[in-house]
């Protein structure tokens, strides 16, 4: 089993079972970098596997046979069902993995396991075990969220509002469907079980988000009153409001991150606020759209919401200035800023302003900075200077110059930003 396949490919499984051999053999389809499963008893249903790869680990409720496999220092997750929900949980699970919507990672997929292809012993998915998560359903029924109660029920509404900007439509969000775990001092959530997932390119109206929702609604519900029935407590200390809760702080995000704003045109540093918001809900913001309204006197903006590693890129193909990935958010926040300034009624002057942009602000600012005393790295100060320029602008209800702010940057002892909290 130590074999590694080397690209997605289908190979032969049947290793010459006597019972099975008027079947043709099943079709195992594993992706590039992860071991073949060739030799692994796929005639049989997964339940009664006896093979010395299995490990027992901690998993949420399922109705499908789920099992864990080791195969020498990576764990694997497999999953009994019948093909046509096998294919559709593996296609999805492909899909997400390109988008910012976090979900477990499909390894493989095998199908004609048994001749009718309906049978929930017809196919299995393999998926790259999510090391140190747990479902909320696990942790509900165990310790349950003590002081993390806030943060939990944010972390939970923010996977399905990250799957609805990837225009997945889930279908079955449940406790024992979002896995989570610590990252640093932040709850990662997890889409795990696409099986009753799709993908809409032309992205989902607001009806279908709520259809979502009100999924999400029942299903936690049920998943709490199953939890309090097995605890042996009674439906009224269950606390089948949660998902209502669940649905409020989705709905929240969703505002802050979809809802287009209409401000007066001498107040564009409100852009930079709510992206600083927004940016502080752990999302980014890749494009600003501007409309004049009101004959000019006021500016309709509509942010535009993507993943964490895209800012970088961004800004070296807007610009090609070098950044790292937060430097270069603040740093395309200034470029927004600036472009609103000077060409947001005219989209197509985006890509012209964005050249002037480098010239007039970013270069001659940078060479001031350069020789500074003291500035050992110009990025990082640029940043600050942003900073202090948005501080600026906040307390004056005006938009400031970045001239006017270097000046009274320097003069304040060059102060950086704020430590958290
Ligand atoms: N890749 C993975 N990493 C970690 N845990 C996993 C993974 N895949 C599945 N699990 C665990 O197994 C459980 C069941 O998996 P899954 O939800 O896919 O099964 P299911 O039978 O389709 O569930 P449902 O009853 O919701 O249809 C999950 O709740 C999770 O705890
Ligand atoms: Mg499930």
């Amino acid at each position: 089993m130590g074999r590694t396949a080397h690209e997605s490919r289908s190979v032969s499984g049947r290793t010459g079972r006597d019972s099975l051999v008027a079947m043709p053999p099943p079709s195992i389809t594993i992706r590039a970098g992860n071991p073949d499963f060739v030799e692994y008893p796929w005639e049989e249903p997964l339940a009664t596997w006896d093979i010395p790869q299995l490990v027992d680990l901690p998993k949420g409720i399922s109705r499908h046979t789920v099992r864990f496999v080791d195969t020498g220092g990576r764990i694997y997750v497999i999953k009994e069902l019948p093909e046509r929900a096998a294919r559709n949980d593996y296609e999805v699970l492909r899909d997400l993995e390109g988008s910012s919507a976090p979900a477990v990672v499909p390894a493989g997929i095998v199908t004609g396991r048994t001749a009718d292809r309906h049978a929930e012993e017809s196919a299995a998915l393999i998926t790259r075990y999510e090391s140190f998560s747990f479902s909320y359903r696990e942790l509900l029924a165990g310790a349950g969220f003590g002081g993390n109660r806030t943060r939990m029920l944010d972390a939970f509404a923010y996977l399905l509002v990250q799957l609805h900007l990837t225009d997945c439509f889930w279908g079955d969000c449940s406790l024992s469907n979002v896995l989570y775990r610590w990252d640093a001092d932040a709850i990662r959530t997890i889409m795990v079980d696409a099986e009753t997932a799709s993908i809409h390119p032309q992205g989902l109206s607001d009806g279908r988000r709520e259809e979502d929702v009100a999924i999400m609604i029942e299903n936690v519900a049920g998943g709490m009153a199953d939890i309090a029935g097995l605890a042996g407590r009674s439906l009224d200390e269950a606390d089948l409001m949660m998902g209502e809760e669940i649905a409020e702080r989705y709905r929240d995000i969703w505002r802050e991150l979809r809802q287009d704003e209409v401000i007066p045109a001498g107040e564009r540093y409100r852009i930079a606020e709510r992206i600083e918001r927004i940016n502080a809900l752990g999302f980014d913001v890749e494009e600003v759209d501007l409309v004049p309204v009101t004959g000019g006197s006021e500016l309709r903006f509509h942010l535009s919401v993507g993943g964490r590693t895209f800012h970088r890129q961004r800004l070296r193909d807007l610009t090609g200035v070098e950044a790292l990935e937060n430097q270069a958010r603040q740093i395309l926040t200034d470029l927004f800023y600036y472009q609103a300034r000077h060409d947001g009624a005219n989209p197509a002057l985006k890509n012209v302003s964005a050249v002037r942009w480098r010239a007039s602000e970013f270069e001659s600012t940078i060479i001031r900075l350069r020789s500074i005393d003291g500035v050992s790295d110009p990025v990082q100060a640029y940043c600050d200077l942003l900073y202090h320029r948005y501080v600026m602008a906040t307390e004056q209800g005006r938009d400031v110059p970045t001239s006017e702010a270097l000046e009274n940057w320097i003069a304040a002892g060059r102060p950086g930003y704020p430590p958290p909290g």
